[in-house]
C-alpha cells in the first residue's frame, strides 16, 4: 500500500509515517514546515520505501504530480489547535478549507482514497456534557462572534466538504476525529496542555490552568492514535464513516496538573488564570470530553488504553533528550 500523508512533519503524521513504514508500507510526505520539523523525520530520511517534498498543500500542481500511484491520502496539514488558529482565525480557516479541497479535488480524478483528519473540536459545545460524544450527534458549535471556534468551524467544513465529494462524485473518505493526541515529540509550543505542563514542571515554574480546573479530557497516546488509523484504513467498510479516534481515561486538568508535579517530583505551584480566547466569546470553556469509541471498537477491535503514567514518561523523556523546547 501507498500512501501519502500531509503535514508529515507534524507531529502525528511523522508517527504515522513511521509506523505504517513499520508495517511494509510505502510512504509519500509533504509539509510545508510551517509547523512542521524535520528532525521527526530523522530516522526514516534514508529509508527507501520513504520519499520527503517540502510543498504546500494548497499548491494544486505540486500535489497532483505527489499523487500519482497513491492509494490512499492521509490528509492531516493544516493549523492546528485553538491557541494557535485564534491568533489568526481568517488564515488559519483559509488554509483548512482550502488544502481539503485540493485534495478532494484531486482524490476525484485519481481514485485515491482519503482520511482527512479532524478534531473532537467539531462537537463544539453541547448542551448536554453527560454522555460521551457520539459520531451521530449535530455539531453545536457557537455563532461566529469570537474566533474561539474558527478553528472548530474550519474542520467541521472540511468535513462537510469531504461529505460532499462522497455524495456527489463517489470519494472514498474516512474522517477520523481526534481526541487530544500527545507524546514524545509534541512540543509545548504546539498549545497542547501536557506538552506545557510536563515542561514548565520540569523547570519547577508554575503550571497555569485556565478556568477552575474542573474541566475534563482525555488524553491519547499518539501511538495508539497511528495503530487507529491503521486499523481503520485497512477495514473493508470505511467509505463514508466518521470515527472517533480517543481514550476514554478522563481526568481534569487540575488533577492532570496534580499528576504531571507529583510523577515529575516537581515543586511547581499551580496559577489559575481566565483563557484569552474565552473572554467576550460568550462561551465557556467545555466542562467535559469524553469520546465515545465504540465504532472503532466494533470496526478494528481496537482501543487507545496507553495510560497517563506512561504518556507524562515519554514526554519528559523526550524533554530531557532535546535542548529545542522551549517555555
Ligand atoms: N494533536 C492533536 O491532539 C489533534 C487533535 C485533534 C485533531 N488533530 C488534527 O490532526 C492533524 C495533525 O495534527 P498534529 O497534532 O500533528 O499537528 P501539527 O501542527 O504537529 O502538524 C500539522 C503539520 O501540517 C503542516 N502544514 C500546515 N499547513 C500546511 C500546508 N498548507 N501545506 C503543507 N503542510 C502544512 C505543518 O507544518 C505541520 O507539520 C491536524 O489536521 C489536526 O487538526 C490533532
Amino acid at each position: 500500500m501507498h500512501i501519502l500523508i500531509t503535514g508529515v512533519a507534524g507531529f502525528i503524521g511523522s508517527n504515522l509515517a513511521k509506523f505504517l513504514l513499520k508495517k511494509g508500507c510505502k510512504v509519500t510526505g509533504c509539509d510545508n514546515l510551517k509547523n512542521g520539523n524535520l528532525d521527526r523525520l530523522s530516522n526514516i530520511l534514508d529509508d527507501s520505501d520513504f520519499r520527503f517534498f517540502e510543498t504546500d498543500v494548497c499548491q494544486f500542481s505540486d500535489m497532483e504530480s505527489l499523487t500519482k500511484n497513491v492509494d490512499w491520502i492521509c490528509h492531516l496539514a493544516g493549523e492546528v489547535g485553538v491557541s494557535h488558529t485564534s491568533n489568526r482565525p481568517a488564515s488559519s480557516f483559509k488554509v483548512n478549507i482550502r488544502a481539503t479541497e485540493v485534495i478532494l479535488e484531486i482524490d476525484k480524478k485519481t481514485g485515491a482514497k482519503v482520511l482527512l483528519g479532524s478534531t473532537s473540536e467539531v462537537y463544539g459545545n453541547p448542551v448536554n456534557t453527560s454522555e460521551a460524544l457520539v459520531e451521530t450527534q449535530a455539531i453545536t458549535l457557537p455563532p461566529p462572534v469570537h474566533p474561539r471556534w474558527a478553528y472548530a468551524a474550519s474542520k467541521a467544513a472540511a468535513e462537510y466538504l469531504a461529505s460532499s465529494y462522497h455524495h456527489e462524485f463517489g470519494v472514498h473518505t474516512v474522517i477520523c476525529r481526534f481526541f487530544n493526541v500527545t507524546g514524545a515529540g509534541q512540543l509545548p509550543e504546539s498549545g497542547m496542555v501536557l506538552p506545557i505542563f510536563v515542561s514548565k514542571a520540569q523547570k519547577n515554574k508554575p503550571l497555569i490552568i485556565y478556568g477552575d480546573g474542573s474541566q475534563t479530557r482525555c488524553f491519547t497516546y499518539v501511538e495508539d492514535a497511528v495503530e487507529a488509523i491503521f486499523r481503520v484504513m485497512v477495514h473493508p467498510e470505511n467509505n463514508g464513516q466518521i470515527i472517533n479516534i480517543g481514550s476514554t481515561k478522563e481526568i481534569s486538568i487540575l488533577k492532570l496538573a496534580g499528576e504531571v508535579i507529583r510523577q515529575l517530583n516537581s515543586s511547581s505551584e499551580i496559577m489559575y488564570k481566565e483563557p484569552k480566547w474565552q473572554m467576550n466569546s460568550g462561551t465557556k470553556d467545555i466542562k467535559r470530553r469524553i469520546p465515545n469509541i465504540e465504532k472503532l471498537h466494533k470496526m478494528t477491535g481496537f482501543k487507545p488504553a496507553t495510560d497517563l503514567h506512561t504518556i507524562i514518561d515519554s514526554i519528559a523523556k523526550f524533554h530531557n533528550s532535546t535542548h529545542k523546547v522551549g517555555l
